[in-house]
């Protein structure tokens, strides 16, 4: 191993490591203001966000599952209408615009030509409002951004983004909770208490990587087979989405997530004992749904491996694997299981020998069409 890696194998390992201190920087700016302010986004920032009547997304990728995350706090959280769109397609659409719509690009990179391409285009519908959420200083997207928020990752290597989509989460809910308190839905109390969530944000995720022995004994599961399931509700489903993206990624299984409501009109008819179905449940008010999702799958065979929270009153069963991470973080808790899809998709790949930092046919930044 190069000097760089330190006592990792592979970049992808060190950067799902890195993830603690990654997250703590990107909210420091945050935690040391103490409150949310327009300001964390830019001096012109107070203007720009000043009247917004929606908020739409465009990336790509992992980025896009970002955005897809984001999309339930901002419409729950800071009650405005907010939708997601994948880059390529939203450029090449006859798309109504709104000028009071707040035009979010998410990329790691800042150079990926569809978001660049996109974002121009929402800007030739006249949709000044915009703001780019970026993890390299000075790239071509926040270039052409009038607010930026940088995540504050640090350089990463790996071909699947790891520790950018989980800052990407957080710059997102931090510029959730200042769009709430503008639009007057975050009271002083509301405030303190997700300040004070951010800030033991990064020891949640330390926890959460303590889980990797455990995950490490599951990947023999999975690593001899060619198809797996990922399953989530409500904020959680991006994440199966982003589980599933990121083992066919590196160990080339074929994956699908799906939202778990979703089951019984399709993807039920693959389930048998050769299909193992990932599943986050974490203990919020969705869980009860979740396990009756479980049990159709179980009475098709189905191996269930299950990601929940400490608190969940949770137990394993035949068929039915149960890793437990701490008590259910509450409204951060869709980047706490983030986690554990990372290191299945990481520890999958390694038994099945796979090039993890640059997996075949990918490139880490796509700056063409
Ligand atoms: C490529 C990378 C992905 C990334 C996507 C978007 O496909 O392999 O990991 O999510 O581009 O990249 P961006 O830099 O715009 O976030």
């Amino acid at each position: 191993a190069s000097l760089e890696l330190g006592p990792y194998s592979h970049f992808m390992q060190k950067e799902i490591h890195e993830q603690p201190r990654a997250v703590a920087d990107t909210i420091e700016g945050v935690i040391d203001a103490g409150e949310f302010s327009a300001e964390l986004f830019g001096p012109d920032a107070a203007e720009v966000l000043e009247g917004i009547e929606g908020v739409l997304i465009l990336a790509c990728g992992t980025s896009y599952y970002a955005g897809m995350t984001a999309r339930y706090w901002i419409e729950g959280i800071a009650g405005l209408p907010c939708s997601v769109e994948i880059a390529s397609e939203y450029r090449y659409r006859d798309a109504v615009a709104n000028p009071k719509t707040l035009v979010v690009t998410l990329s790691q990179s800042g150079e990926t030509l569809d978001t660049m391409e996109a974002l121009k285009y929402a800007k030739s519908l006249g949709q000044e409002r915009t703001l780019s959420i970026c993890n390299v200083p000075e790239s071509a997207i926040p270039r052409a951004s009038r607010l930026v928020y940088y995540t504050r990752a640090g350089a990463e290597i790996g071909v699947a983004s790891t520790k950018a989509f989980t800052t990407q989460l957080v710059a997102l809910f931090t510029l959730t909770a200042t769009l709430a308190k503008l639009q007057g839905r975050l009271d002083e109390a509301g405030e303190a208490d997700y300040i004070d969530a951010l800030r033991r944000l990064p020891g949640s995720v330390q926890h959460a990587l303590n889980l990797e022995p455990q995950i490490t004994a599951w990947s023999e599961h999975f690593a001899p087979k060619e198809h797996a399931l990922f399953l989530g509700r409500g904020v959680h489903y991006p994440i199966a989405l982003e589980g599933a993206l990121k083992l066919k990624e590196i160990s080339y299984i074929h994956a699908e997530a799906y939202p778990a409501g979703e089951l019984k009109h399709g993807p039920l008819a693959l389930v048998t004992d050769e299909m193992p179905v990932v599943v986050i449940a974490p203990n919020d008010s969705l869980l009860e749904k979740v396990k009756s999702n479980m049990q159709e799958v179980r009475a098709r065979g189905g191996q269930l491996f299950v990601f929940t929270d400490a608190d969940s009153n949770f137990h394993p069963s035949e068929g039915v694997h149960v890793i437990r991470a701490a008590r259910h973080v509450g409204v951060l808790s869709p980047i706490i299981h983030t986690i554990p899809v990372q290191l299945l998709a990481y520890h999958v790949a390694l038994v099945r020998g796979t090039d993890v930092d640059k997996p075949r046919n990918l490139a880490k930044s796509v700056t063409v069409e």
